[in-house]
């Protein structure tokens, strides 16, 4: 790992994680439950209350029935309510993309974010801008609110500010992962972060978390380096406010 640790400051807030692998035995997250409580017990001592689990959906390679999904998030859901009863915790998706997306979210509602309109879409790196503006696209002309996963992997268009402008303007959001702007993922993404948080074009920060030894949860963390950047606003808006907003729908 890269960087060294920032010191986490007291918050005047509770945090939210809108992206996170904590739901147990459904992806390449937390394995067992014991393993997705330990990240809830980090998320917890860094001040987060809310949390829109949002486990791998990718074909071919997460396809994990959504039954089995939503009995291992009832079992989480139960153990978190007995252990942390000011938490909150809502069923998403991480939805790796593919040539038919609204017709799967169309069968398979669970893939939505908490049952909003909100979808967190993921790409691979090297994925062309021409699929990735077509994808976001026509999930946004079928009504549906696209949030980019980890904005900052993508080569073909985390610097092409006149795509991320474009995109913006149809209503498409931006997410970035704590670890990256923090710089544990090295110099260059936490540059890209930089570039990205400076232009204003990010809307959310969430954790990806999937264990406690490679990806643990840095939200805290995070929130202190961003607020010591940027100031307090910032970090309300981006790991508080704005995603409030997907639980009341609308952003
Ligand atoms: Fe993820």
């Amino acid at each position: 790992m890269f960087g060294s640790k920032v010191k986490n400051i007291a918050l005047p807030f509770d945090l939210f994680d809108i992206h996170c692998h904590i739901v147990p035995g459904v992806d390449d997250g937390a394995e067992t439950l014991d393993d997705s409580m330990a990240l809830i017990d980090a998320e917890y001592r860094d001040g987060v209350r809310t949390i829109i689990l949002t486990p791998h959906f990718r074909m071919r390679m997460f396809e994990t029935r959504e039954q089995a999904v939503r009995d291992a998030y009832a079992l989480l859901r139960d153990a978190v309510a007995d252990k942390y009863p000011d938490m909150t915790l809502y069923l998403g998706c991480e939805l790796h993309e593919h040539g038919e997306m609204v017709e799967h979210i169309r069968r398979r509602e669970q893939l939505l974010m908490a049952g909003t309109d909100f979808v967190l879409v993921e790409f691979s790196g090297l994925d062309e801008k021409s699929l990735i503006k077509e994808r976001l696209y026509t999930l946004v002309s079928n009504g549906y609110s696209p949030i980019i996963a980890h904005m900052e992997r993508y080569e073909n268009v985390r610097s092409d500010f006149d795509f991320i402008e474009y995109v913006i303007s149809l209503g498409v959001r931006i997410q970035l992962n704590a670890d990256a702007i923090i710089g544990s993922l090295g110099g260059k993404q936490k540059k890209i972060c930089e570039r990205l948080l400076d232009s204003g074009a990010v809307s959310f920060i969430g954790s990806d978390c999937h264990d406690m030894t490679s990806r643990p949860p840095r939200l805290g963390e995070c929130a202190s380096y961003l607020a010591k950047r940027y100031g307090m606003g910032l970090v309300k808006e981006l790991m508080h406010d704005n995603p409030q907003k997907i639980i009341k729908g609308k952003l």
